[in-house]
């Protein structure tokens, strides 16, 4: 077990009836996933004995799971991997869909597998003591998962988002469960990231420049909503239905998403360029149709990127 120790304290119960023979202590975090740290964890591995059947059990966040998990495929050639997401939105996002990976300086989960976990077990307690900037980063996945396949999630998260946010923990329960859902029918379908798990990325692409500008200070959650923003904005102009933009900016407002940021254009731009989701030289956007359905395109234009940008920029 490689076990964050956040998510060590807020489960004690958990962590002990996994009944593990061996448990690694880890600060969770980026820093974890380096190819440095992640030598260092197969030698652990490696000296305490772990043998071919041994599962290798993620215990934290979405930086745990991501770099347990490539231990786990590259141990022996791989071995039984078990996700334990301890965070919202390794809950809802990153424990599901089977993809593992470090970063190379620079380049973000440039270095990875598909290897599915053998299970997947979540228990929403481990999200009472999170801190907050956490939460928000897994509750915007999982406006997101509703934006893209789950009307009723997104009602669910209008009337009781702020309340999951708080002490609520059904609603909490309630919200987590239909994202993880909306992620797993997706990744299902699609596993290795052909066609339909792009989707996957909307509000990511802004999102992920804007945190690259910012030399990922900006958290997640946040540039994701100024993602969700921008290309709402968007689709508003190319004829999206009535009202949908304002119906996302005014759920973002609700749970006090920043409506803009200070921002050097030109780097973002840069950022967006080297994209490593373009195709043949084309961004692809994903654009919200309908709360439930996106569409993905790859015309947009300089001209409508610039606006996209205006949008979410401070005055
Ligand atoms: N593999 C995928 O498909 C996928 C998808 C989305 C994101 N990701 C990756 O997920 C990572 C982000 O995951 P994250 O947001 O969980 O970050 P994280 O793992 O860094 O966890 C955030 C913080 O919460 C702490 N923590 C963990 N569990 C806790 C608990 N129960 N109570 C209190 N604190 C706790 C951690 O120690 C850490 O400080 C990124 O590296 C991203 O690239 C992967
Ligand atoms: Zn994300």
């Amino acid at each position: 077990v490689f076990a964050d120790e956040h998510a060590a304290r807020a489960l004690p119960g958990l962590l002990a009836a996994l009944g593990a023979a061996r448990c690694r202590p880890l600060e969770g975090g980026e820093e974890l996933k380096q190819l440095g740290r992640i030598g260092e964890l197969l030698r652990w591995l490696s000296e305490t004995g772990a043998e071919r059947g041994d599962p290798v059990v993620a215990f934290g966040g979405g930086t745990v799971g991501d770099a347990a998990g490539f231990v786990a495929a590259v141990y022996l050639r791989g071995v039984p991997f078990v996700q334990v997401p301890t965070t919202w939105l390794a809950q809802v996002d990153s424990a599901l869909g089977g993809k593992v990976g470090v970063n190379l300086p620079g380049a973000k989960n440039a270095v990875g597998a598909f290897w599915p976990p053998v299970a997947v077990i979540a228990d929403v307690a481990a999200l009472r003591h999170l801190p907050r900037s956490a939460a928000k980063d897994g509750m915007v996945e999982s406006l997101k998962a509703a934006l893209i396949g789950d009307p009723a999630l997104w009602t669910l998260i209008e009337e009781r988002g702020e309340a999951a946010l708080g002490e609520d923990e059904a609603a909490r329960y309630a919200i987590v469960e239909r994202a993880a859902r909306v992620k797993l029918t997706i990744a299902d379908r699609d596993p290795t990231e052909t066609g339909e798990r792009r989707q996957l990325n909307l509000g990511h692409t802004l999102g992920h420049a804007l945190e690259v500008e910012s030399s990922f200070r900006l958290p997640h959650g946040e540039a994701v909503a100024l993602g969700l923003r921008a290309v709402a904005n968007l689709a508003a102009m190319r004829g999206a239905e009535r009202g949908l933009a304002e119906r996302i900016e005014a759920l973002l407002d609700a749970l006090a998403f920043p409506r803009h940021r200070t921002f050097q254009a030109e780097a973002v731009r840069r950022a967006l360029l080297t994209d490593k989701k373009r195709s043949r030289g084309r961004l692809r956007w994903l654009l919200p149709v309908e709360v439930g359905r996106v569409q993905e395109v790859d015309d947009v234009s300089e001209h409508e990127v610039d606006g996209m940008l205006r949008h979410v920029s401070a005055p």
